[in-house]
């Protein structure tokens, strides 16, 4: 049996890892196709070196562009690819135009598709990434959910004959990689002690396409007195350099290159809180069990802030960091919300069905 795997962007590099090793496990062949919608060392080709998968066999090289762009240009590649690699099955992650454009032309072509980290939604369909995600799960064939909020977003939108909850495969992710990250040897480089530092990401257009919000976050952390690391999104540096805000950069800043996902786990498990705008991020903040400061108007992890572990924070008002912490995070309960730490197993169990796994 063979079975295509789509990827594009650097989360994505992260989810397929667990993934391909469940397919190797049961003898499927995979075929990694990557869009080449991140496409810099540091945020592509490191985390394929690093985290041991398959390498692409196939690169859209796809580049930057607007949405249209972007989605467009990756339509008749992926269709040409399926149509020549005739799979049985695709997957795709998340919710980037490379997912929209791969299940699109998959599903016209009767290819199955198999959906990762569906039925997340933030409810504001001004986010490229809400449009992406509710189309995707709609021309799915296995809409894999990672908790129950998301299993019953799906039912809501008359998904449930195809929905199943299998858990979150950025857990087995974490728990394939973090043994390996080294803090002795990350404290050294980044000159910081473990528990007094915060960790900060932020890259979501949102934030970075609005300048007064990419300002006041900019503000907000350097009024902090506590260090910060913070590793900048090609986006982020990009939207800094045209509007010459260096200048708000406080000394507490640490910018930092986009670090590898073994780096980021160690700097993550380490610090004191998180600040970001990232959906993988905040899950892995609640996986480690540090509290984190979420720099949007809503999120798709719920759970994470009902139990008190995660907060959002709205970047159009100005912001006091401290304040923030002090009046938070008292009562936070860390449950286990995200599943067992074999969703790639459970996704396999699903799509493959348990004929399959008796007759191989
Ligand atoms: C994309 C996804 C988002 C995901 C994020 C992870 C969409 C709509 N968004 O956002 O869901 O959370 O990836 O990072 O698909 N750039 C570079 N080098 C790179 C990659 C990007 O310089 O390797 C710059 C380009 O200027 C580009 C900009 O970053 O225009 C944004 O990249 P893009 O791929 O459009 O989206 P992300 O913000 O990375």
């Amino acid at each position: 049996m063979r079975v295509i795997t789509v990827v594009g962007a650097r989360p994505q590099f992260i989810k397929l890892a667990p993934l391909s090793i469940e397919l190797k496990k049961r003898d499927i062949e995979e075929i990694v196709i990557h869009s080449g919608q991140h496409y810099d060392y540091k945020m592509s080709e490191q985390f394929l070196e690093e985290l041991l998968i398959n390498k692409p066999k196939y690169n859209l090289n796809v580049g930057s562009g607007s949405h249209a762009m972007q989605t467009s240009k990756m339509l008749v590649p992926f269709e040409e690819l399926f149509l020549k690699l005739n799979p049985e099955i695709i997957f795709v992650f998340g919710d980037t135009n490379t997912t929209l454009a791969a299940s699109l032309a998959a599903s016209k072509i009767n290819i199955p598709v198999a959906h990762i980290e569906s039925g997340l939604r933030s409810f504001n369909r001004k986010m490229p990434e809400e449009i992406n995600r509710i189309l995707t799960d709609h021309i799915s064939n296995w809409c894999l959910a990672p908790t129950k909020t998301a299993l019953c977003n799906l039912f809501n939108e008359n998904l449930k004959n195809v929905s199943f909850l299998v858990g979150d495969i950025m857990l087995d992710s974490l728990l394939l990689f973090k043994q390996k990250a080294n803090f002795e040897q990350i404290a050294k480089k980044y000159n910081i002690e473990k528990n007094k530092y915060y960790l900060a990401t932020i890259h979501r257009a949102e934030n970075t396409d609005n300048i007064e919000r990419i300002k006041n976050i900019l503000i907000a952390f350097s009024k902090l007195n506590d260090k910060i690391v913070f590793p900048l999104h090609p986006r982020s540096l990009n939207i800094i350099n045209q509007n010459s805000l260096w200048s708000l950069i406080g000394e507490n800043v640490n910018i930092i290159e986009p670090c590898s996902y073994i780096e980021l786990l160690g700097l993550l498990e380490n610090s004191k809180y998180v600040m970001t705008d990232s959906g993988g991020v905040q899950k892995e903040s609640y996986l480690l069990k540090v509290p984190c400061i979420t720099l949007r108007e809503e999120t798709e992890w719920l759970e994470t802030v009902d139990l008190g572990c995660n907060v959002i924070v709205n970047p159009n008002f100005p912001f006091n960091i401290t304040d923030i912490v002090n009046n938070n995070f008292m009562n936070k309960k860390f449950e286990n919300i995200f599943g067992d730490g074999n969703a790639s197993g459970n996704i396999c169990d699903r799509v493959f069905g348990n004929e399959y796994l008796k007759n191989n």
